[in-house]
């Protein structure tokens, strides 16, 4: 796996943050490191869209990246469940596409490239899942898009999120980032890498409060809406229709 150095160098100028060539090459160990629990909140998908996904429908990834996540599910899931893998970046879909063949994934799949923004159309679906990926959709679209997802989710249906989100209170956001970027150190993250990657990420990832993901998620509808997982400002969130 390739070392994630994307914002290592000192003289480089920072531009928007963007899932291209350079950081799908390095993203694996990126998310391992810049996320915490990351492998575990990835295990505890795979846990509860077993409970979810039905026979003979489609379990969708909305911003599937590399594939980690469905090549988790493929050992899981029944086989009659179809993956459908969603991104807007083509090398990221050009390298789920190696990794779910490489892994001798054993159902159908198809992977979709599409800007979420614009909305999503699923087909049969049981279970969809945003890893970190809805903190990308522009907050003007993002009510609406949740809005659609549950209405084309059957009785029972799942959405499983998991986002990077703000503290209820100033207070407490102050010290979940302090912990979070001490957590990046810990995982031998630079200071100009960290203060490069926040200056790159602060129009492009727009974290809500957990409060305010789990009205948004409660408001389209969503009968039950439950954390399943936290850590300072990450959040897992399961919803059922
Ligand atoms: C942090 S990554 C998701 C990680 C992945 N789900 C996992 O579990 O490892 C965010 C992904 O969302 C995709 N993305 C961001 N904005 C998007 C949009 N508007 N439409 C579709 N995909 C988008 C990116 O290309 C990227 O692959």
């Amino acid at each position: 796996m390739l070392v994630d150095k994307v914002f290592n160098d000192k003289k480089k100028e920072v531009g928007d943050f963007k899932f291209d060539k350079n950081v799908v090459s390095v993203f694996d160990d990126m998310v391992v490191r810049s996320v915490p629990f990351y492998l575990e909140m990835q295990r505890m998908l795979t846990e509860l869209s077993a409970d979810f996904a039905k026979k003979d429908t489609n379990l969708y990834d909305l911003g599937c990246s590399t594939g980690a996540t469905l090549m988790n599910l493929d050992s899981a899931l029944d086989k009659s469940i179809s993956f459908v893998g969603v991104d807007e970046s083509e090398e990221m879909l050009k390298k789920c596409r190696k990794n779910l063949l490489d892994n001798g994934i054993t159902r159908k799949f198809d992977l979709i490239s599409t800007d979420l923004n614009n909305g999503v159309v699923l087909d049969n679906p049981s279970v969809v899942i945003f890893c970190l990926t809805l903190q990308f959709i522009r907050p003007l679209y993002r009510t609406n898009l949740i809005k659609s997802i549950y209405e084309q989710l059957p009785e029972n249906g799942a959405l499983l999120m998991v986002e990077k989100v703000l503290g209820e209170d100033s207070l407490f956001n102050r010290l979940f980032i302090k912990y979070y970027y001490e957590f990046k150190r810990r995982n031998d993250y630079s200071e100009i890498e960290i203060s490069k990657k926040r200056e790159a990420l602060e129009n492009v990832l727009i974290p809500y409060k957990l409060k305010e993901n789990e009205e948004m998620l409660k408001s389209v509808g969503f009968k039950y809406v439950e954390v399943f997982f936290k850590w300072y400002n990450f959040t897992g969130i399961i919803a059922v229709k």
